[in-house]
């Protein structure tokens, strides 16, 4: 982990990051669509050591709730820490902008990134069937951010000036 830092993912960054994604996923995204998502949301880093890019986190950001789109690190930087770097850096942004909740889906099948997950505070939510090409199933999984809650009745009552 050392020298490595978090710094916003430019257009400049693609090449590098769909290598990465060509590596390590079965059904990898194209250069085309990193383009299309950092052209709709501008929340995408990328860890980089010295001149190298050795990990994304893609994500879209919608009201409060955060939604991670990928996250990848390169093989020969793998369990190093960046992972979960980049994923602690996300959420402590996240909640520093007041976000509420961030979603994910994984492949049941994929049990390093559930791992890392479940070791950032992600729990498991649900599963979508067939969710992707395919055939497999995804989990669905979710980390609370800030301690929100719906005031009670008597919360309510006691702020209640009409009388
Ligand atoms: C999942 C992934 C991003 C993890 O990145 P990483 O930099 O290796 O993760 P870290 O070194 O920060 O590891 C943090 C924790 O995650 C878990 N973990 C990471 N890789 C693991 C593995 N291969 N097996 C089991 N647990 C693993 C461990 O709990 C680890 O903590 P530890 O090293 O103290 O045991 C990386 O393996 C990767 O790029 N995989 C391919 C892409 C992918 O599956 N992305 C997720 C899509 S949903």
């Amino acid at each position: 982990m050392t020298d490595v830092t978090i710094i916003p993912m430019t257009l400049d960054h693609v090449p590098a990051a769909a290598e990465i994604e060509r590596t390590v996923f079965p059904d990898p995204w194209t250069a085309d669509s990193f383009f299309e998502v950092i052209g709709i949301t501008e929340k995408c880093w990328v860890a980089v050591k010295g001149e190298r890019t050795i990990g994304y986190l893609l994500t879209q950001w919608v009201s409060v709730e955060i939604h991670l789109l990928n996250v990848a690190v390169t093989p020969d930087c793998q369990r190093t820490g960046i992972g979960a770097a980049l994923l602690n850096f996300l959420l402590c942004l996240g909640e520093r902008h007041g976000m509420r909740d961030v979603y994910l889906e994984v492949r049941l099948s994929n049990h390093a990134a559930q791992s890392l997950y479940l070791g950032c505070g992600f729990t498991k939510l649900a599963v979508r069937k067939r969710y992707y090409r395919d055939g497999e199933d995804a989990l669905v999984m979710h980390r609370a951010l800030t301690d929100f809650h719906l005031p009670a009745d008597d919360e309510l009552a006691a702020g209640d000036t009409s009388e």
